[in-house]
């Protein structure tokens, strides 16, 4: 599919996942609208893309902030006359014991993580269906399919992503509107700074790992020619499987493929 034209939505835009999947939907052509806390690296990224010849706008977004988020997904519309691609990507995690996770930080986690999902499906939904089309991407995590040790937490979070989308699958099935989960592995990003600043420890992944872009490309090909489910890493996808055939086995497996605090 010709992405010309189009326009998205980023939650998450200031960096990572999020920041890449925005250049090359920009690159692709599509008119993209940036969403993240960071207004300083929003409007470096808006300027970069714009240099590059793509059109962009950028949106302080606090994705807990329902009000924020109406307001990130209504400048698609003024600034571009529409709304055709709205990513659910803004997230991040924490690593501990359940012991160790304080309830706010498991509420906070929640907030982004799953409320910031809601929140932007809530405001994009009635523009798709208004135009009877409309792709919704969702980036949850391997984790959120098949839970590794000491992120029970994050895992939950990102399950609920994947729950929240199966149901609307169902009930946008065999209609334009589109819904997508994204399962990345561990990938080279701020995730891992972000959980150092604010909670004091980060966490190195044991697993195969991939880039941003690798991430990013996996989506655009998903807007391109959409599908349910998205496993950027391919091997992953087996997980998933032997996770639902032979979960004691899996639990064995990803006992290799866990993270280590830092
Ligand atoms: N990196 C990995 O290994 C990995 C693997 C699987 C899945 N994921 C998922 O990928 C997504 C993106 O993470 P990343 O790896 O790209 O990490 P990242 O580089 O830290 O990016 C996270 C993004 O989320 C934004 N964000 C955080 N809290 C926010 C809030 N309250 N409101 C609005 N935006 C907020 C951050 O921007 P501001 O700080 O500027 O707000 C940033 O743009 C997350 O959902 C994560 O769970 C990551």
């Amino acid at each position: 599919m010709d992405l010309t034209g189009r326009v998205a939505v980023i939650t998450g835009a200031s960096s990572g996942i999020g920041l890449a999947c925005a250049e090359h939907l920009a690159r692709a052509g599509v008119a993209v609208v940036l969403g993240a806390r960071r207004a300083d690296r929003l409007d470096t990224a808006v300027r970069a893309i714009r240099d590059a010849g793509g059109r962009a706008e950028a949106v302080p977004t606090d994705v807990t902030a329902q009000a924020d988020v109406d307001r990130l997904v209504a400048r698609a519309g003024e600034a571009f006359g529409s709304l055709h691609i709205m990513v659910c990507n803004a997230g991040f995690g924490y690593y501990g014991t359940v012991e160790q996770t304080e309830p706010d930080v498991m509420a906070r986690m929640m907030d982004v993580n799953f409320m910031g999902t809601f929140f932007g499906t809530r405001a994009a939904l009635p523009v798709f269906r208004r135009q009877g089309h409309g792709h919704l991407l969702i980036v949850s995590s391997i984790v959120g399919r098949r839970g590794i040790a000491q992120m029970s937490g994050y895992g939950a979070t990102k399950a609920a992503q994947v729950g929240f989308a199966e149901s609307l699958r169902t009930e946008f099935a065999g209609t334009g509107i589109h819904i997508s989960v994204v399962f990345p592995v561990s990938t080279e990003t701020e995730f891992r700074d972000a959980m150092a600043r604010d909670y004091g420890h980060s966490v190195t992944g044991l697993g195969p790992k991939q880039s941003v872009d690798h991430v990013a490309r996996a989506m655009v090909a998903c807007v391109r020619r959409p599908r349910p489910e998205v496993y950027p890493h391919r091997m992953s996808r087996a997980l998933a499987v032997i996770n639902a055939v032979a979960p004691a086995m899996a639990d064995r497996l990803v006992a290799r493929y866990g993270r280590r605090r830092q």
